[in-house]
């Protein structure tokens, strides 16, 4: 295990099972829907790829980028949208795949901007959950975990582009930091 990691929070047994849950709970919320998954990268990357395969729907995949962190831990409010417009939006039924909600601003300003385009319907996925850090008003419609109010790292979330591929979500210890 890396040096680094001060605790597993979410395993990859338990991330396993949990993606199997919401990929059938999604698709029999969908039945019968040809749904437009909408990924935020970078961090949906890996929990996208496991979620997909458990949906046992026709489904367009698509990806967006979104930042509001630099190198730090802090949410600088600040969001970033990459987005090119070479897919239809209007009439369809849109599901945002997010790696975690934390303060909600990123999500916030994403659901603006697809909201304005005319779904049929729009969700919203989240792996993690951290309540705790809510600033704006925003609830996840499928959550994987809740997630204490600790910046974690792991299964497609990094610390400065770092630790993406762990299988597992991990806190990190302090030294990993300096
Ligand atoms: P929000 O706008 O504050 O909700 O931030 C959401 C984005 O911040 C996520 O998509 C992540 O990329 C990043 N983020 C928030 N908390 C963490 C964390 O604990 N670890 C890694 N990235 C995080
Ligand atoms: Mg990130």
């Amino acid at each position: 295990m890396n040096e680094y990691i001060k605790e597993v929070l979410f395993s990859e047994e338990a991330i396993r099972l949990r993606v199997e849950e919401l990929g059938a709970k999604i698709t029999s919320d969908y039945a019968g829907k040809d749904i437009l998954l909408i990924g935020v990268l970078k961090g949906c990357y890996v929990f996208l790829a496991d979620l997909a395969r458990r949906i046992e729907l026709d489904c367009e995949i698509r990806f967006i980028t979104a930042s509001s962190y630099g190198k730090g831990v802090i949410s600088s409010g600040d969001v970033r949208i990459g987005m090119d417009f070479d897919f239809e939006i209007e009439n369809r039924d849109v599901l945002i795949v997010e790696d975690i909600l934390d303060s909600g601003i990123t999500l916030t300003v994403l659901q603006g901007f697809i909201s304005k385009r005319n779904p049929a319907s729009l969700r919203i996925c989240t792996l993690l959950d951290k309540p705790a850090r809510r600033r704006a008003e925003i609830e996840p419609d499928y959550t994987g975990f809740e997630c204490p109010d600790e910046f974690v790292v792991g299964y497609g979330l990094d610390y400065a582009e770092r630790y993406r591929n762990l299988p597992f979500v991990a806190v990190l210890k302090p030294e990993a930091y300096s």
